[in-house]
């Protein structure tokens, strides 16, 4: 059953899109709209719209929109019916949950509560005879008690069904356990237990909800550590391991490690804003994740030559989140539990406070092999410095580090400067060629997935689309338009069934908006048809106009039915578009 009309109703009254847009996003006015730096999506210049008349939001650089209830679903992660509550909670209001079905959301409380009862089990069997070697591991590797209960440690014992019997007693489903991924299926269909004869370490996100799973081996087999795949309630690439504790009194900077044990040790010794990605390299959005808990970051991989690849590919990516990088440089092949066992977390505090930023760092890097007593030595590093500076945005900070190159080989900061600036034309240029590129590509519908008929039809789809914008807006003309078009004649089949649902609607309702659509199309079609409504906001069209797309579609359906599509001129609707938005102006 879906919710009822009057609950969402009420529910988009109070909750304003451009207000809640606002406490994620800077937003800044534009005419009757708000713009911004999208935050699904790495950018500099803003091209996240939200539109307060029809409240939408849509991002022209990544094409994501939707309503209030998609911005939510995407920002924070959840599913439908999570997101209408998260929402209705914000605004004091009570779903009516018993005319709701919500199977997905079901599944993932019972996965929660299923890892949560996981995770019990396996510290009580580490605190358990049982666990005698998993408690001696993690005295080998100098971790106290008190850790271990902090962190929620455990042990998985070995065997194949402790476990599953376990779970089963408490009421959990083999099927649940599978889906889990605590358990895999064996070929009889029996389930299994995933991790055996493992300390454990559960990943807990920032509501305290046991997400996941990572399993140390005591020995030296592989794989060294054994991660929960991605399920319903995770995601590895939306996770940081301990930001659930790192996230508060972290005065504004985390210490990003690679690996569990890592933080762990660093929690221990007082640093409790460490965190660390689940096993895979740095992803954008944990980088834009790490931004809204703090200003500062600093990378602490490991000094081998996989932790130093490792650090530069994350180096571009915390700056594109806004953040400020500091680099760590631990010496001697060491990680950072390596280096606090070895020389205790005073040195490594003194390390932390004189480490170099990301820009010494990448200078360091780019010297690196290069005999500055030579020439060959000094354009060799110029070269390289010029590429590290000319990926900084901050005009101030080019002029400092260019000024130090410049002491360091000789050469004048002005002729240094011109040659970065020059560099900086041409990253811009070849970000230009790559944007128009994608522009080009998503006006011609190439590998539309929400409508992958555009591109054969493109005259018939820009004017369905362009209908659409106008009835959602126009909704008194309905029945007119109606009348003149049923839905088959709308030649591509999404936007038929766009456009049935809300004629459909438009029957019982006098209106229509992104969030009635909502529930019944995923969060990639609601993009879509954000997108259209934001493509068309700008256009005052009229009635006339209305009767122009009509009969564009109408031919379209004559020529489909004459056999002989006629070949779309290309962008003709576009331009008609962009020539109403002019006389508008
Ligand atoms: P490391 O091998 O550097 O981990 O891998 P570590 O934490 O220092 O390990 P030990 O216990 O001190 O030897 C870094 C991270 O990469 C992931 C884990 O998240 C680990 O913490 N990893 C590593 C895996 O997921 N699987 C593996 O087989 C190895
Ligand atoms: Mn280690």
């Amino acid at each position: 059953m879906p919710l009822p009309e009057s609950f969402l109703e009420e529910l988009k009254a109070r909750c304003d899109m451009a207000e809640v847009a606002s406490s994620y996003v800077n937003l800044k006015r534009s005419g009757k709209n708000l713009v911004g730096l999208c935050p699904f999506h790495s950018e500099k210049t803003p091209s996240f719209n939200v539109y307060p008349d029809n409240g939408s939001f849509y991002c022209f650089g990544c094409g994501v929109g939707g309503d209030v209830i998609t911005f939510i679903r995407r920002i924070e992660n959840l599913d439908y019916m999570e997101a209408v509550r998260f929402l209705a909670q914000r605004a004091g209001l009570t779903v009516p949950e018993n005319q709701v079905d919500d199977g997905m959301a079901k599944l993932r409380t019972r996965i929660l509560a299923l890892n949560r009862e996981t995770a019990r089990f396996y510290y009580s069997v580490l605190m358990s005879e049982a666990g005698a070697a998993g408690r001696e591991y993690f005295s080998k590797r100098q971790l106290q008690a008190s850790t271990i209960r902090h962190f929620g440690l455990g042990y998985s014992p070995p065997g194949r069904f402790a476990l599953v019997d376990h779970l089963e007693k408490k009421g959990f489903t083999q099927q649940e356990m599978i889906l889990a991924n605590v358990a895999f299926q064996s070929r009889s269909g029996r389930a299994v237990d995933r991790f055996s004869g493992r300390v454990m370490f559960p990943i807990i996100d920032l509501r305290g909800n046991v997400v996941a799973f990572g399993g140390r081996t005591l020995g030296d087999d592989k794989p060294k550590y054994l991660n929960t795949a991605d399920t319903p309630v995770f995601n590895k690439g939306d996770m940081l391991f301990a930001l659930n504790f790192a996230k508060n009194n972290n005065g504004g900077r985390l210490i990003l490690c690679e690996g569990y044990m890592d933080v762990i040790s660093l929690h221990q010794a007082g640093f409790t804003n460490a965190v660390a990605t689940l096993g895979t390299a740095l992803t954008p959005s944990q980088a834009r994740l790490m931004s809204r808990y703090a200003k500062e970051v600093v990378v602490s991989y490991d000094s081998d030559g996989a932790g130093q690849k490792a650090a530069a590919r994350a180096i571009p990516m915390l700056r594109s989140a806004g953040l400020l990088v500091k680099v760590l440089s631990i010496a001697g092949g060491k990680d950072p539990d390596e280096y606090i066992k070895t020389y205790g977390a005073l040195r490594f505090k003194q390390m932390l406070d004189n480490c170099g930023n990301d820009v010494e760092y990448q200078l360091q890097k780019a010297k690196e092999g290069c005999n500055l007593q030579t020439a060959e030595g000094r354009v060799a590093y110029l070269r390289g410095s010029v590429q590290v500076l000319a990926a900084l945005d901050n005009n101030v900070e080019r002029e400092v580090y260019a000024g130090k190159v410049a002491e360091e080989t000789g050469i004048e900061t002005a002729t240094l400067l011109s040659q970065v600036n020059a560099e900086r034309r041409k990253i811009e240029k070849n970000r230009r060629r790559q944007e128009f590129r994608e522009i080009r590509q998503k006006a011609v519908g190439y590998r539309d997935n929400i409508n992958p008929e555009k591109a054969q039809h493109l005259r018939a789809a820009a004017a369905e689309e362009a209908l659409i914008a106008y009835l959602m807006k126009n909704p008194g003309s309905f029945e007119r338009i109606y009348e003149l078009l049923p839905p088959e004649k709308f030649i591509t089949e999404f936007n038929r069934r766009v456009y049935a649902r809300i004629v459909g609607r438009m029957k019982e309702e006098k209106s229509v908006s992104l969030t009635d659509l909502a529930e019944e199309f995923s969060p990639d079609e609601l993009s879509y048809l954000a997108g259209i409504l934001a493509k068309h906001d700008g256009v005052s069209a009229e009635w006339k106009d209305a009767l122009e797309y009509v009969n564009v579609i109408r031919q379209e359906d004559e020529n489909r039915r004459l056999g002989n599509a006629a070949q779309a001129q290309l962008g003709e609707i576009e331009k008609y578009l962009e020539k109403l938005k002019q006389q508008k102006k």
